[in-house]
């Protein structure tokens, strides 16, 4: 089998993954302090978040300038509800850091007219220069933001439906399965293949599996992380158990 082009890196912990985005996160903001970050919600960046969280309050990062882009957001749901993607970047990150306001985009799970509100997205990262470093987990069925098995690989920021697999996975964030929203707003497989460079994180051996067939397996969409084997700059930071499926060697740290 080919070896992947990008850089893997197998860490011990799920800490150690987040301090080594993080690290890469302080290093691009020290060297473009405007830098455009695209930032992802789930359990899997939380520990990043916190790392980020203590280097700003220990003065080693500063977000003055810095502009974020989320993934993507449940549809519909209001911003107030703490299931949001938007509460939880407030709650995990923007509250605790010196973001500006104005800098931070994410997708309106209440727009009035959705594909409006997709196009408009798109719109101003361009404006915005681009995505620097676009920060991803990935579904236990290999899904990149909500883009889901079967996403076309040139897609754009867009209206999609969730895979029952997603709700199932999603539904431990809310009182029943039913309350998961079916529906999301997400960035697309075209518009994060644009960002300059990609970080994904996997942790634990759920992922395992999709970490296997998005690394060593063929792209394809039914696999929607399996494309980042055509990015040109993309690192996976993975912990040992998500890891643990790999046949090939990669850096062990
Ligand atoms: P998780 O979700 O970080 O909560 O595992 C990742 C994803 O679904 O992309």
């Amino acid at each position: 089998m080919n070896k992947p082009v990008m850089k893997v890196i197998i860490v011990g912990s799920y800490l150690e993954m987040g301090e080594r985005a993080a690290k890469l996160v302080q290093q691009l903001l020290h060297d473009k302090p405007n830098a455009v970050l695209g930032l992802a919600t789930g359990s899997t960046p939380e520990s990043t978040y916190a790392e980020l969280v203590r280097m700003s309050q220990e003065k080693q990062i500063d977000f003055s300038h810095t502009v974020t882009f989320n993934l993507d957001e449940y549809y519909p749901i209001a911003r107030s509800n703490s299931q949001s993607y938007w509460d939880f970047m407030h709650d995990k990150l923007f509250r605790h850091i010196n973001v500006n306001p104005q800098h931070i985009h994410v997708l309106h799970g209440e727009a009035q007219d959705p594909v409006a509100e997709c196009a408009s997205y798109e719109e101003a990262i361009g404006k915005a220069g681009g995505i620097d470093l676009q920060i991803l987990g990935i579904g236990n069925n290999g899904h990149i933001a909500f883009n889901e098995p079967g996403s076309p690989l040139t897609s754009r920021t867009r209206v999609v439906q969730l895979d029952e697999s997603t709700i199932q996975a999603n539904s431990r964030y809310f009182s029943s399965a039913e309350d998961v929203p079916k529906q999301a707003l997400s960035m697309g497989m075209g518009t994060i293949m644009e960002a300059r460079h990609v970080i994904l994180l996997a942790s634990g051996a759920k992922k395992a599996d999709a970490i296997r067939q998005s690394l060593e397996g063929p792209v394809t969409e039914a696999i929607p992380a399996s494309i980042l084997q055509q990015h040109p700059n993309c690192t996976f930071i993975l912990d040992r158990e998500a890891a643990s499926l790999l046949k090939n060697t990669y850096e062990q740290v």
